[in-house]
Parts: C-alpha cells; sequence; structure tokens
C-alpha cells in the first residue's frame, strides 16, 4: 500500500510571496527507507509539515494511506499514522519524567490507561531506553533524548515516522544512535522511514533519496545513483558522501576507482584492489622520482 503521495503540491506561506514548495510530486511506499536531501531552505521541511498535515497545500493534494490531509475529519488519523520528530530534542520533550514523555501523544488520542502502559513500555524498549524510563528527560542525552522523542511518536502506533534533521544537534555518537534506531524500526518493524538530513552518509544509508531544489524535486533515485552524479549534486550545493569523495579523489589522480562507491567498506576494497594491482607502489615511485 502507498503510504504517502503528493501530487503537484504547492504552498506558499505568504499571500504574494514565493512558493516554499513548488510542485512538488513524490510517492513513498509502506516499509521504505526515504532520505530527503536539499540546501537550506530548499523546502524540505515544508513538505515534511505537509506530510504530518501540520500544513495544507496551495494546491495540489497531499495523501496518507490514501487519507488527503486537506480533509479535517482525517487530521488525527493522519498525525498518527505518521509521526514526526524534529530537529531540536529539547523543544519536544513535553514531561518531567521520560515513560511520560512518550504516554502524552496516546493520551491525547485518548488511549486506555492500561494500553499507554503497554505502548509505552514496547516504545521505550524500541528505541532501547527502558533504563531511562524514570529518568528526568534533561539528565539525557542529546542522542537518548531524541530516541525519548521517537518513542513518543512510536507509542501512537504510527506506519511511517517523519525525521526533519533528527541528528543535527547530535554529536557523531547521537548521531549513530539515532540511525541505529531508525534503521532498526525499519527492517524489524516495517515503519516507513522519511528522513530529512544534511549529511551524505546518512542519506547514503537509505533505499532512496529525494533531492530538492527551490521548492522542486529534482532527483528521486537510488543512493549509488544519486551521488554518482556529483557534478549535478555540487549544482544544488550538496556534497556526496565521504568515501564517495575519496573515491572521487583517486580517480582524478588516474586510479581505478568505481563512481559508485558509497561506504567506507567499498572504499576500503577499492584501495586494496589497487595495492593488489601494484598501482600504488607504482605511483609512489613515481612521486619519489620527482
Ligand atoms: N514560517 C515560515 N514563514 C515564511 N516563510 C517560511 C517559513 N518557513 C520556511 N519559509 C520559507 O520557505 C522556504 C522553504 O523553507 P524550508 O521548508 O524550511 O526549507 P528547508 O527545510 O529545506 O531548509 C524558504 O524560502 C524559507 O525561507
Ligand atoms: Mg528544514
Amino acid at each position: 500500500m502507498r503510504m504517502a503521495q503528493t501530487l503537484g503540491v504547492r504552498f506558499s506561506y505568504t499571500e504574494d510571496g514565493a512558493f516554499a514548495l513548488d510542485g512538488v510530486s513524490i510517492s513513498v511506499e509502506r516499509g521504505e527507507f526515504v532520505a530527503v536531501i536539499g540546501r537550506n531552505g530548499s523546502g524540505k521541511s515544508t513538505m515534511a509539515r505537509h506530510l504530518n498535515a501540520l500544513l495544507r497545500p496551495t494546491a495540489g493534494t497531499v495523501l496518507i494511506e490514501g487519507r488527503d490531509t486537506a480533509d479535517d475529519a482525517e487530521t488525527w488519523e493522519i498525525r498518527r499514522a505518521a509521526g514526526m520528530v524534529f530537529q531540536n530534542p529539547d523543544n519536544q520533550l513535553v514531561a518531567t519524567i521520560v515513560e511520560d514523555d512518550a504516554a502524552f501523544g496516546p493520551e491525547n488520542l485518548g488511549v486506555p490507561p492500561e494500553e499507554i502502559r503497554a505502548r509505552v513500555d514496547k516504545a521505550l524498549a524500541d528505541v532501547g531506553m527502558t533504563e531511562h524510563a524514570k529518568s528526568a528527560p534533561h539528565r539525557l542525552s542529546g542522542g537518548q533524548k531524541q530516541r525519548v522523542a521517537i518513542a513518543g511518536v512510536l507509542a501512537m502506533k504510527p506506519d511511517c515516522v517523519i525525521l526533519d534533521e533528527p541528528t543535527a544537534m547530535l554529536d557523531p555518537v547521537g548521531r549513530e544512535d539515532v540511525m541505529a534506531t531508525a534503521e532498526r524500526l525499519n527492517r524489524d518493524d516495517g515503519i516507513t522511514i522519511i528522513l530529512i538530513t544534511h549529511d551524505m552518509d546518512e542519506a547514503a544509508r537509505a533505499g532512496r533519496v529525494i533531492v530538492m531544489d527551490s521548492g522542486r524535486v529534482v532527483m528521486d533515485a537510488p543512493p549509488r545513483e544519486v551521488f554518482s552524479r556529483a557534478d549535478e549534486l555540487a549544482r544544488y550545493g550538496l556534497g556526496v558522501p565521504q568515501a564517495a569523495e575519496c573515491a572521487q579523489a583517486l580517480r582524478a589522480l588516474g586510479f581505478e576507482a568505481d563512481p559508485g562507491i558509497l561506504g567506507g567498506a567499498e572504499l576500503a576494497e577499492a584501495v586494496s584492489k589497487l595495492r593488489g594491482s601494484g598501482s600504488l607502489d607504482a605511483d609512489r615511485d613515481n612521486q619519489s622520482d620527482i
């Protein structure tokens, strides 16, 4: 079943202003892990807010599991089905105890107390925060806070989680924490993940990458394809994952390195192949001649 679909969506924050979304048509199937990248102001957050019915299109249609976000009667079901996690963990935790925070969403939905208990326990377990259930959120690390925010969404039993730059304010350990959590929810529970990120290495871990520029979708393809188009990405103000950048540098030096290289392991393999073939030794010899 189709999780989310936008059809020619245009949106302007002001009556006479420019379009923050200028004809966006995307489709996300259930169970996909999709990354959305694009420079600042390209419309990523505006699109995310449309998927959660926080914003409604000026023109065009947004469907979440077939439900039209323009229909007021569908708003709560849409927000339950497609939960949002934002950039700043401090702005989204509302309670003074972790487990109360995770209970906030289902309480608002009118879920019976005994079921809330079960849902909160499961949600905290799913994000690996069970042992912190009684902690005060402000005592947690950034990565832990984001995992509690994700638990709050999971307690609503969503089919999709939309994360808007959830790792932007975190240290490397916290970033990996959040990424691993999102990947596990996708893999083990089949939850659809839409991850907005400015980190190309994170985007490379998705099954599909959507690139936005000036309120439009300019690329929509698997990461290997998107990141092999480095020149085009550069025009949109975007780079490539670190390993892809290293592979590019090797090619510029005349070495063989696949343009499809995305991760550290693939890069290591390419380098070890070059070593095996003696090309790297030859280069060192050439350089010592100079
Ligand atoms: N609340 C707002 N009021 C007016 N304009 C906004 C508002 N939020 C975003 N915009 C504008 O809409 C465009 C898209 O912004 P946004 O969706 O936040 O982009 P991104 O998340 O990719 O950085 C930008 O030009 C931005 O300035
Ligand atoms: Mg944004």
